[in-house]
């Protein structure tokens, strides 16, 4: 799992290779290389760790000058990151180096058959089989030798090659795996997403499977295998470079979270009515008859996705009244039996390119069912794949933490259970007003929660500076929140957080309760709160310091916990939003608290595009 880039142009290639690196680098920071080509030659640096790295060696360095280069940042999957395993990478005589994003599945298959033709191996990598394979199968032209090559490769690989003997010429090629085209004035991009590119131009086509990109100074041609030119798509996408610039913020995630308004009001814009919402983009597949006749849902997704998916199960169940199962991706294809039952599967995916996301879709399609994703990113493989998309407007999100992509999903999830309410006469319809009046309001409440919990998390975080555990505790769409804040205090502030069902702690884990370790009882559910309170007495009777999120007003919680933080009140399916921000603000002022770099955690990397 890594980024690449690739530019081909009139101006120095270095800088700007090096400025798309940098905003790909939360595709992995394990090592960061590029090689430039001034038509003559081509030259390589590379290093360990993070683009800033490869800024400094190339500053007591300086490499090569020239207007095309390739480059890449890397999330080791196969070989520890070393500057061996760093890309770009080569054969054995130099001829062709290779930045690749994937996994190619039968390397060790291709390894052994070209150690057998003499060529010798330096490095861990899946990678290395391939400037190995356009030597060994070497046409001296350098298109046809991709193209002869390309088939020999099994698994899912975006790559950029540059070859010594054409040094004017960038390949591209992209098999379930993302690699976006972009076209500017006089000079083209290739990137693994689009944030990389946005400073230079906005206007892209994603590269589909099948499909080979020649970049050279006369032009920039798509073409099939079969070699037949194509018309590239030019999406001009709508995201800007403001988008992807830090601004007053010290990090992308801060920036993020605050966002977090402007990211739901674009989502929900043009889509709500006086009685319910408007989805044009599902009109085309779906009408009363079909949704009426959806006996079963299943919502799938990974990770921080899973967890918005979880809390759409509890709306969607509500609102349809049918039974909806939510689903790791990974696991999907173990759990999914093929059912004569129409059902339908909805995927989440903020980066539209998480492999074992794309996965369960394929397997999805295959057992018959029709596909709803709902992602971030526009052109993407799920919303390509899928049958219908609908896009969540919160733009760019580059922290490896995802922020506004969650809320903003939540967001969609109700708008479709709204729509799907509305359509197949389910029990929630009387609702639908409240609701639709709720959303209305929500991106002002998310605004004030912001307001209102900024500072107290800020120093509640500077308390819990040395603590190593931490429990969130909460009943019903509060437990599921409870699941995600659990995450985010894992994966910014390295915290071992674990999210239970209230009731669930004297069943078992009420042992770990011992005198000051921290638990946040989310209180947002009026129904639950009586017992909620019961727990939260309990887990006090132990001795934990309890930190209590509820909302303006309710005057019972207080009493009983040592800490209480008020949010504004909401629909109650909205209050999970609204309770995201504080669980948001904890994991980031923890995180920098403890030193820790929150837009790129360790061993972490963001759109996770193996399986
Ligand atoms: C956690 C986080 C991840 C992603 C997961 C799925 O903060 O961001 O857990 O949610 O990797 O990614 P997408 O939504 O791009 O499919």
């Amino acid at each position: 799992m890594s980024g690449i880039v690739g530019f081909l142009g009139k101006r120095n290639a270095l800088p700007i290779l090096l400025d798309c690196l940098e905003k790909l680098d939360y595709r992995g920071y394990d090592s960061a290389g590029v090689a430039i080509s001034n038509f003559y030659d081509i030259e390589v640096k590379k290093t360990v760790g993070r683009v800033k790295n490869l800024r400094s060696l190339l500053g007591d360095d300086p490499i090569l000058q020239g207007t095309l280069g390739i480059g890449h940042t890397r999330w080791a999957t196969h070989g520890i990151p070393s500057v061996t395993n760093s890309h770009p990478l080569s054969g054995c005589s130099d001829r062709f180096f290779v930045v690749h994003n994937g996994i190619i599945e039968n390397y060790a298959q291709l390894r052994r058959s070209l150690s057998q033709k003499g060529h010798s191996f330096i490095t861990d990598t899946d990678t290395e089989v391939i400037p190995h394979l356009l030597e060994e199968y070497d046409t001296g032209n350098f298109e046809t030798t991709v193209l002869k090559v390309l088939p020999m490769l099994k698994g899912s690989f975006a790559l950029a090659i540059v070859s010594r003997e054409q040094p004017n010429t960038i390949i591209g090629v992209s098999q379930d795996n993302p690699l976006v085209l972009g076209f500017g004035k006089e000079e083209a991009f290739l990137a693994s997403d689009i944030p990389a590119i946005l400073s230079y131009t906005r206007e892209i086509h994603p590269i589909k499977n099948g499909e080979i990109v020649i970049l050279s100074p006369e032009k920039v041609v798509v073409k099939n295998f079969n070699g037949d030119v194509l018309e590239p798509e030019r999406i001009v996408v709508e995201w800007n470079v403001q988008d992807v610039i830090l601004n007053e913020y010290q990090h992308y995630m801060m920036k993020e979270i605050f966002e977090q308004p402007k990211a739901i009001e674009e989502t929900l814009l043009g889509r709500l009515t006086p009685h319910g919402v408007n989805l044009p983009e599902l009109e085309s597949i779906w009408d009363e008859e079909s949704v009426k006749r959806l006996r079963k849902i299943y919502i799938v997704a990974s990770g921080t996705s899973y967890h918005s998916g979880l809390l759409g199960k509890k709306v969607i169940e509500q609102f349809l009244g049918i039974p909806v199962e939510a689903t790791f991706s990974s696991e999907f294809t173990y759990n999914h039996q093929p059912s004569n039952e129409p059902s339908l599967v909805i995927v989440l995916s903020q980066s539209g390119e998480t492999a074992d996301t794309l996965s369960a879709l394929r397997q999805a399609k295959q057992s018959g069912c029709p596909v709803i994703a709902i992602t971030n990113t526009a052109g993407s493989s799920i919303a390509r794949k899928a049958d219908s998309t609908i896009y969540t407007k919160a733009g760019p999100e580059l922290a490896v933490a995802s922020t506004k992509a969650y809320t903003s999903q939540i967001v969609a999830l109700i708008l479709l259970s709204i729509w799907l309410a509305k359509k197949g006469d389910g029990p929630g319809t009387s609702h639908i007003r409240s609701l639709v009046d709720s959303l209305e309001c929500l991106p002002g409440d998310v605004e004030s929660t912001l307001i209102m919990t900024q500072e107290a998390i800020d120093q509640f975080a500077q308390i819990t500076y040395d603590q190593d555990h931490l429990f969130l505790i909460g009943r019903g769409l509060d437990y599921v929140l409870a699941l995600e804040g659990a995450l985010k205090l894992q994966e910014v502030a390295y915290i071992h957080a674990d999210a239970y069902a209230a009731g669930e702690m004297k069943h078992g884990t009420m042992a770990l309760i011992t005198p000051g370790v921290p638990v946040i009882a989310l209180a947002t559910q009026e129904s639950v709160l009586d017992k909620l309170i019961s727990n939260i007495k309990e887990v006090k009777a132990r001795g934990a310091f309890v930190v209590g999120i509820s909302t303006i007003g309710d005057d019972l919680i207080g009493e009983v916990v040592d800490q209480v933080l008020f949010i504004p009140s909401t629909h109650p399916l909205l209050m999970p939003i609204l309770a995201a921000i504080p669980l948001q603000l904890l994991a980031y002022y923890s995180g920098t608290v403890r030193g820790h770099d929150v837009d790129r955690p360790r061993n972490l990397a963001k759109s996770l595009t193996v399986e």
